[in-house]
């Protein structure tokens, strides 16, 4: 994981699962006759057989402080040539175009520094021709409501924020609450920022606190595509309250296809590094050290393929163009920012904070950031964003402030605390 140290002085839904005991004295052999189980242990034969579908055997495996398997799979082995049409797919090891100039391998690998590992580093590496891939627990998907829906946002309740949404009540409804910018009304090919890393407080196991770039494309309609990336803390998903990496896409608004990670096949992984899911350290901390990763999305406009940089150095893999209707033009809109679950338990906002679960007027070391946000035009140019707006539900929840300057480009500050007197 790149991360930057900034030295500058201050300038998913309930998933009850309810697991009887037999299930953990049910042999495999007694599970081969699924059909004549009760539901129940239809349900455990469902759960082996996806996990044997999501861990690929690995040449190597390394364990990390954090709990993490991190499985090395052959890079021909990956989840992503579980779909169809990339049975005959050729990797390509390396974009052809990049939007700070073509591609140049030799300048990226030597701008290497102030980066840092992901907490499995400490364990070992990932040979060449191989990703690493955290491996997925029992325990994962069983916090799931279904092993249909492990890995995928609840399409009911994470459709990204419609600004210009003829129904505003509609994010309230879901629970869903943003505090984003955006640029809408142009074609975009691709996006940048280097985004603050902290650790937000989740009051309940299945709220959620991410900070991400979402790339769009149609209209928030049933047929929604979606490229996101960014850093969550999510324990429905991983188990644990730690700041981890992830992408998601999706070309149906969250519906049928897309997932996290590498949870289902489209993604195609090239880098040995950084592995999707795995945890970030270290985090920022209050009025003390900040740490920030840069993310770039960007389309490969010969090819079609969408790519993402982590860093100056790590370029992660890419999204084959077929996944995605829109998106296989370009995207009609840009969104930077945070988004938490409120599930309003007691009947009170959650308490669960966005960003570093202070209010954007705090500013740096005490606010979480965006800066140096850009977009990438036609011409495979990284460019300032134009007119860029803001949104957010419930301001005295989480809020958002834009600014500009000559270090920090376009940037903003984002979040806060969640339930508090004005947000009850
Ligand atoms: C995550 O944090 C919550 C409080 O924010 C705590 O109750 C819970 O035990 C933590 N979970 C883990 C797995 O550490
Ligand atoms: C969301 O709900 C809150 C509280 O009911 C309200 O103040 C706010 O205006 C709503 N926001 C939107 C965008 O509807």
């Amino acid at each position: 994981m790149a991360v930057a140290y900034v030295s500058r002085s201050p300038k998913k839904v309930l998933h009850k699962v309810v697991l009887l005991p037999i299930f953990i004295f049910l042999g495999l052999s007694s599970l081969s006759c699924a059909a004549r189980q009760p539901p129940a242990s239809r349900q455990k034969l469902q759960v082996l057989k996806h996990l044997k579908r999501l861990n690929k055997t690995p040449v190597k495996s390394i364990q990390s402080p954090d709990g993490d398997m991190i499985d090395c799979v052959h890079i021909s082995h990956q989840p992503a040539f579980d779909h169809p049409f990339l049975k005959d797919h050729k990797i390509q090891m390396r974009p052809n175009y990049h939007p700070e100039g073509l591609y140049d391998e030799n300048r990226v690998s030597n701008e290497r520094e102030n980066t840092i590992k992901q907490l499995w580093h400490v364990s070992g590496t990932c040979p060449e021709d191989t990703i690493p891939i955290r491996r997925t627990k029992e325990d994962d998907v069983l916090r799931a409501s279904s092993v249909k829906r492990y890995g995928k946002k609840k399409h009911t309740s994470v459709t990204p924020i419609t600004p210009n949404s003829a129904d505003p009540d509609v994010d309230n409804e879901s629970g869903h609450q943003h505090a984003i910018a955006y640029v809408e009304g142009d074609k975009y090919y691709g996006a940048k920022a280097t985004m603050n890393v902290w650790e937000p407080k989740i009051q309940q196991p299945n709220e959620f606190s991410l900070s991400q770039i979402w790339i769009l494309g149609g209209s928030f309609g049933e047929d929604l595509n979606s490229i996101e990336a960014g850093w969550q803390v999510s324990p429905d998903l991983y188990g644990d309250n730690n700041t981890r990496l992830f992408t998601y896409w999706t070309s149906d608004a969250y519906q049928a296809t897309g997932c996290y990670n590498l949870l289902c096949s489209g993604f195609i992984q090239i880098n040995n590094n950084i592995a999707m899911g795995a945890s970030i350290s270290p985090v920022s901390a209050f009025r003390n050290s900040q740490y920030d990763i840069s993310i770039l999305i960007w389309k490969d406009q010969k090819e079609g393929n969408w790519w993402m940089q982590l860093g100056n150095g790590y370029v992660l893999g890419y999204w084959p163009s077929f996944l995605f209707s829109y998106l296989a033009d370009s995207a009609s809109m840009i969104e930077w920012g945070g988004e938490v679950v409120n599930s309003e338990p007691d009947g009170q906002h959650t308490s669960t904070q966005m960003g570093s679960g202070r209010f954007p007027e705090e500013g740096f070391g005490k606010a979480s950031y965006f800066r140096n946000i850009q977009v990438v035009d036609k011409e495979n140019q990284l460019r300032s964003p134009k007119d860029i707006g803001t949104f957010t539900e419930q301001a005295n929840c989480y809020d958002v402030q834009t600014g500009s300057n000559s270090d920090w480009g376009h940037y903003f500050y984002y979040g806060g605390p969640g339930r508090n007197p004005n947000c009850p």
